[in-house]
């Protein structure tokens, strides 16, 4: 297992490109299934994720090889498999994206149960309740979804749930009406532009859709798909996380290869902290002088703040000269990067789905654990904005999700160094001596001045008091 070594305190200045986006290419990957032929895949990120899915499409009876020039491609040579099995899901939850395209497709499929996950519960309610409305017949056995359907018929589906609307619950049932007989309606769709994004897939591909990007969408079902060759989108959360990565460390980015209007709300967010965000065509250029402002800030379904982006912008806020308040109404439990944050002398509070943020003006470098994707981006934003050197321990959760987001963040003068998680590799700077571990006596008159480790709490209560 790797860590990263974070040496903090350098601005950001230069151009970075984003890559293709995570959650755009797996609901794809997972449709090349309904196609006859070989699909070819441009922008796929090389990911752990897009690895695991491979593997779960090879195991599918199809073959998923990257081509010399990095595209990726796809082609079904036996219909027969079924089974996604739980070693292979129980790794990445999104291997669920496969259930909608081997039910449209080969009528039957058994999928494994995603199981537990750190960033709160993630019933897959919505997805199944979508294909039981075209006539599957579905049950729950040993862990597994049996979903079987000798013909799949069109129907009107409401995709709602207590939390908005399901990405991959759209994408399913989406992949399962374009072959289904008659008209599908899916209200409260989700409008993410990764649905989007597959459902122009789809199109090329031959399937009739109406109402992309609204929560109403209309499929009449066809009888064959035919495979294309399709550019995936930019990722808008890596885009985010570089954008914030700018404001974080008060430097200055130019950031291609983004969509300006999937970026909208962060975008607003960013502005109001007081961040100077300018788009030319693809481009963005991100700068930073001061302390962030503080503000209040809500994750919601798109066009909402993506809740991809709360941990970051929480980091964010961490640095802000007054009190922010960061909610998720998406994943309401998604904070398991707060006490990390704290360790690196942020001073947030939790209460419900909220984030009580008091900012504070610096925080100093740790050792941390990463606990989800989106925490560990976090984490290394913290530590790239905190005095001195910084450790972020099981750090492959980072890569499950951004492609070389370190190398990208040395190129523009980030201190960051992949080693194995091993004592003999944490810094000595993390290491108290034994002077430093004696707390001095308060009563004392010739007291020496507090070790470096007790200086920032004293900050802190300063902050507080303020
Ligand atoms: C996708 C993204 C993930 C992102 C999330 C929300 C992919 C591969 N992953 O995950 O990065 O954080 O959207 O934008 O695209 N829910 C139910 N029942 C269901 C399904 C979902 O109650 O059947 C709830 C979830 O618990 C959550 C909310 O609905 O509170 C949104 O979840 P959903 O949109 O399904 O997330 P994913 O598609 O799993």
């Amino acid at each position: 297992m790797d860590m990263l070594v974070v040496r903090g305190g350098h601005p950001l200045r230069g151009t970075v490109t984003v890559g293709g986006a995570k959650n755009a290419a797996l609901p794809i990957m997972a449709a090349a299934l309904v196609a006859e032929g070989t699909t070819v895949l441009h922008g796929v990120p090389e990911l752990v994720d897009v690895t695991t899915l491979s593997h779960v499409l090879r195991s599918l009876g199809a073959s998923a090889e990257r081509r010399a020039d990095g595209a990726l491609e796809i082609r079904v040579v036996d219909q027969q498999p079924c089974l996604a099995d739980y070693e292979l899901v129980r790794r990445m939850r999104a291997s669920v994206c496969v259930l909608g395209p081997l039910l449209g497709r080969r009528h039957r499929a058994c999928v494994s149960l995603p199981g537990g996950c750190n960033i709160g519960h993630r019933p897959i309610d919505l997805h199944l309740k979508g294909l039981r409305a075209l006539g599957a017949e579905i049950t729950i056995e040993r862990g597994y979804v049996f979903a079987r359907a000798d013909r799949l018929v069109g129907a009107d589906v409401y995709l709602g749930g207590s939390f908005g609307s399901t990405v991959t619950g759209t994408c399913n049932v989406l992949s399962a009406a374009v072959l289904a007989e008659g008209t599908t309606t899916i209200s409260a769709a989700a409008c993410e532009p990764e649905v989007v994004d597959l459902g122009n897939m789809l199109i090329a591909m031959g399937a009739r859709i109406e109402g992309l990007g609204t929560p109403l969408l209309r499929i009449d079902g066809v009888e064959a798909l035919n495979a294309v060759e399709h550019t995936v989108i930019p990722d808008r959360i890596e885009a985010a996380t570089l954008m914030v990565a700018a404001a974080m460390t008060r430097g200055e980015l130019t950031i291609e290869n983004v969509r300006p209007a999937h970026l909208a709300a962060v975008t607003d967010v960013l502005r109001v902290a007081g961040t100077r965000v300018e788009f030319h065509g693809s481009t963005a250029h991100v700068r930073m002088t001061g302390a962030p402002r503080p503000v209040d800030v809500t994750a919601l379904p798109y066009p909402g703040v993506p809740t991809d982006v709360q941990a970051q912008l929480t980091a964010l806020l961490a640095l802000a000269d007054g009190i922010s308040v960061v909610t998720d109404k998406v994943f309401p439990d998604r904070f398991m990067h707060i006490p990390e944050l704290m360790r690196l002398g942020a001073s947030i509070r939790r209460e419900g789905a909220s984030a009580i943020i008091n900012g504070t003006p610096r925080m100093s470098g740790a050792c941390v654990m990463a606990s989800d994707l989106r925490a560990s981006a976090a984490l290394l934003l913290a530590a790239l904005a905190s005095d001195g050197e910084s450790v972020i321990r099981r750090v492959y959760h980072l890569d499950r999700g951004y492609e070389r987001l370190e190398r990208k963040l040395n190129s523009v003068g980030a201190d960051i160094r992949r080693v194995p998680d091993d004592p003999d590799n944490m810094p000595q700077s993390l290491q108290l001596s034994v002077d430093e571990q004696s707390v001095p006596t308060m009563d004392s008159s010739d007291t020496p001045p507090p070790p470096k480790f007790l200086r920032h709490a004293e900050n802190k209560e300063a902050t507080v008091r303020r």
